[in-house]
């Protein structure tokens, strides 16, 4: 296989979340790429987020944030928010939302949604790297299967270098434990 050396990127195709924070009774919302598990036991997820941004700030504040999974009906509002700063702009009013137990927004319009509390921040280079332990999860009635999330249903979307997004939609296999 040849190959081409290319600029160094840290990641092919990636889910792409809609963060969701809230700070002195105003919601926020941010989609993020820079995004992934870190442990199954007890759930820990890391989001990678610039200093600068409203959402850091909010986390920093709060100790809580939301990771919400939207699907392709969601996009032209991601875009809104991925091109605008809660610090300029009020994006509270961009999604329909509910609370969890432990009072953290979630965007309803998301069909599977995540609460975390944050755990640890690491602090690298422009950005804080904030780990939250997930103490709640809800999912849409319509994307289980079984216990747990039918992904075709979920119909997460994938983002990638230049500002591609993409869907993915075929279950190829099922590993038998
Ligand atoms: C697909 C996509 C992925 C993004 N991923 C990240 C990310 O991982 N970390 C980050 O800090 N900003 C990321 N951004 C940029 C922020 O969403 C954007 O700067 C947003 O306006 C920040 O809003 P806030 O200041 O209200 O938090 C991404 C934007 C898009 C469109």
């Amino acid at each position: 296989m040849e190959k081409t050396q290319i600029k160094d990127f840290p990641f092919v195709a990636v889910p792409v979340v809609l963060v969701a924070t809230e700070e002195n009774g105003r919601m926020n919302f941010a989609p993020h790429a820079q995004y992934g598990a870190v442990a199954a036991e007890p759930p820990i997820v890391y989001i990678s987020v610039i200093k600068e941004h409203l959402t850091a700030q909010n986390i920093l504040k709060t100790k809580t944030f939301s990771i919400n999974i939207p699907d392709k009906t969601l996009l032209e509002k991601l875009i809104y928010c991925g091109n605008t700063s809660g610090l300029e702009q009020d994006k509270s009013k961009a999604f329909k939302t509910f609370y969890s137990k432990i009072r953290v927004p979630l965007i309803e319009e998301c069909k599977i949604n995540y609460v975390c509390e944050l755990v640890r921040t690491v602090e690298i280079n422009c950005c804080y790297m904030f780990l939250g332990e997930i103490k709640e999860t809800y999912i849409a009635n319509s994307c289980l299967s079984g216990e747990t999330p039918d992904i075709a249903g979920i119909d997460p979307l994938l983002a990638s270098i230049g500002g591609k997004f993409w869907t993915i939609n075929e279950l190829k296999y099922t590993r038998e434990r």
